[in-house]
C-alpha cells in the first residue's frame, strides 16, 4: 500500500471495499441511483459463496434426506448434517444434536413456547421478558401465559437502552418458571448483559431462552460462555438464505422436548393400535421435509463470516456505528435514540423532530437509501420510549462511511410529508 492510498483509505474500506464484489445485489441501481442498503437488521444481502452453495446443492445433491436408500439421498443427508455441524461449531455447542433447524427465530421461539413452555408454566407462574422484545420473543410467551393463566413480567429498560442485571434479578422469584431475553435490541442495537442475566436466572433455578436474531450477525456468540439454555437465530440476517433458522438447546433440555409438529421424519414407526414412538431430537423437532438447501446456505454464510474474522467484523461495526451516531446527531432536529455506540451491534435508530418516520424513510428511499422506519415489530418498546416510531439504519460488513454520508446529506433536506401522528394507519410497519 502506498503512502497516498494509506492516507486516503477510510477505516471502513479495509473490510467493505474488499468484499462488496461478493454481493451481486449491491450493483443494483434504483431510479438511476446506486443502492444504499441499510436495512440489514431486517435481512442481510447474500454473498456469492452462499448463492453458490445453494446452487451447487440443487445441481449436485438435491433429494430428500433420511428417506432414500440410494446414494443421492445419502449425499443430501450428509450435507444437511454437515450444516448442523457447522452451526454447532459456530455457536460453541457441545453436540450437533443440540442444534435444531427451524424456519426462523420466530419459529424457534414458538416451538419453545409450545413445548418447553407448556411443560413448565402453569396457573400463577411467571415468565420474565425484557421491555425491548421483538414481537417474536414476546407474543409466544404472552400467548403461553394467557393459555396457562400465568403472568408475563416485563423487565424495565434503562436510560442507555439495556436491562440492568439488578432490575432483572429483582423480578425473579419462586413463581418464575422461565426468562426470555433479547440479546441485541432490533430497535436500538443496544446489547443486554446476557451472561450476567443468565447467571442471575440460574441462581433462581430459572432457565433462559435468548433471542439472538440481531446478535449472531454482529458478534461471535458462544452458548457455553453465555450458559444460555436455549438460543435462537435466523439465517437470513447473517447472510444466509431466508426460511432457515436455528434453535440451540442444552442437550439435557432439548432432548426432552416433545414434538412441536408431527409428521414424516419424527417417528420410529406408526401403527393404529400402538402408541406413537417418536425419534430423538433433533429429528423429532424437524417434522416434514426440512429446508435442506437453506441449511446448506446457512452453513456457507457462517463460514463466510468466520472467514472475514470476527475481529474485523467487530471493528467495522464500531467504526460505522460511532461515525453514524456522531454525524447524524450533528444534523439539526436529528436525534439518535439510546446509546448504540456503547457496544456497537450494527444498528442506529433515529428520529427527526416534527417529521413522521415514514416520511423520513420515503425521503431516504428517493435518494436510493433503503432503511426501515416505524415500530420494527416492537410497538410495546416504542410505546415505553414515548415514540411513534424511529428510522432504523442497520449495517452489514459491506457498508461504508460514504453510505452514512449519503444518509446525512439526504437528512439535511428532509421535510414533513403526508404522514401525521393521528393518521389512522400511522404505525403499520
Ligand atoms: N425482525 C426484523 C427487523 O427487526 C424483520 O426488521
Amino acid at each position: 500500500m502506498t503512502e497516498t492510498t494509506q492516507a486516503t483509505t477510510r477505516p471502513d474500506e479495509q473490510l467493505a471495499s474488499s468484499i462488496r464484489e461478493d454481493f451481486p445485489i449491491l450493483r443494483a441501481t434504483f431510479g438511476g441511483r446506486p443502492l444504499v442498503y441499510l436495512d440489514n437488521a431486517a435481512t442481510a444481502q447474500k454473498p456469492r459463496p452462499v448463492l453458490d452453495a445453494i446452487q451447487d446443492y440443487y445441481c449436485t445433491a438435491n433429494s430428500n434426506i433420511g428417506r432414500g436408500y440410494y446414494k443421492l439421498s445419502m449425499a443430501a443427508t450428509d450435507r444437511y448434517e454437515q450444516a448442523r455441524h457447522t452451526v454447532q461449531t459456530a455457536l460453541g455447542a457441545r453436540h450437533p444434536d443440540e442444534v435444531v433447524f427451524t424456519r426462523s427465530t420466530t419459529d424457534a421461539t414458538n416451538l419453545l413456547a409450545d413445548t418447553f413452555g407448556r411443560q413448565l408454566v402453569g396457573p400463577g407462574d411467571q415468565v420474565v421478558v425484557c421491555g425491548m422484545e421483538h414481537n417474536s420473543n414476546l407474543l409466544p410467551w404472552r400467548r403461553l401465559c394467557e393459555s396457562a393463566h400465568a403472568e408475563l413480567v416485563v423487565a424495565p429498560v434503562n436510560e442507555r437502552g439495556t436491562v440492568n442485571v439488578a432490575d432483572f434479578a429483582a423480578l425473579l422469584g419462586p413463581r418464575t418458571r422461565l426468562a426470555a431475553i433479547g440479546h441485541v435490541s432490533n430497535v436500538l442495537g443496544t446489547v443486554n448483559p446476557v451472561r450476567e442475566m443468565t447467571a442471575a436466572a440460574h441462581r433462581h433455578g430459572v432457565p433462559v431462552v435468548v433471542d439472538g436474531a440481531q446478535a449472531v450477525p454482529h458478534r461471535p456468540v458462544n452458548v457455553a460462555d453465555l450458559d444460555a439454555d436455549f438460543y435462537c437465530f435466523s439465517g437470513h440476517k447473517v447472510y444466509g438464505p431466508m426460511g432457515i433458522g436455528v434453535l440451540y438447546g442444552k442437550q439435557e433440555l432439548i432432548s426432552a422436548l416433545p414434538p412441536y409438529q408431527v409428521g414424516g421424519g419424527t417417528v420410529k414407526g406408526v401403527s393404529y393400535a400402538e402408541p406413537v414412538e417418536y425419534v430423538p431430537v433433533p429429528a423429532r423437532l424437524e417434522a416434514g421435509t426440512p429446508n435442506i438447501a437453506g441449511a446448506v446456505g446457512l452453513a456457507a454464510a457462517l463460514r463466510y463470516v468466520a472467514g472475514l474474522g470476527w475481529e474485523s467484523v467487530r471493528k467495522h461495526d464500531e467504526t460505522l456505528v460511532r461515525y453514524a451516531v456522531e454525524s447524524l446527531n450533528a444534523i439539526p432536529r436529528v436525534n439518535v435514540i439510546g446509546n448504540p455506540e456503547d457496544d456497537p451491534s450494527g444498528i442506529v435508530s433515529l428520529v427527526v423532530d416534527g417529521i413522521h418516520p415514514y416520511d423520513v424513510g420515503g425521503h431516504l428511499d428517493e435518494h436510493g437509501i433503503a432503511v426501515r422506519s416505524g415500530v420494527h415489530c416492537a410497538s410495546t418498546f416504542l410505546d415505553s420510549l414515548g415514540l411513534l416510531g424511529t428510522v432504523r439504519i442497520s449495517f452489514a460488513v459491506y457498508n461504508t462511511l460514504a453510505e452514512i454520508d449519503a444518509v446525512a446529506q439526504a437528512l439535511n433536506t428532509v421535510r414533513p410529508g403526508s404522514w401525521t401522528a393521528d393518521h389512522p394507519a400511522t404505525r403499520f410497519l
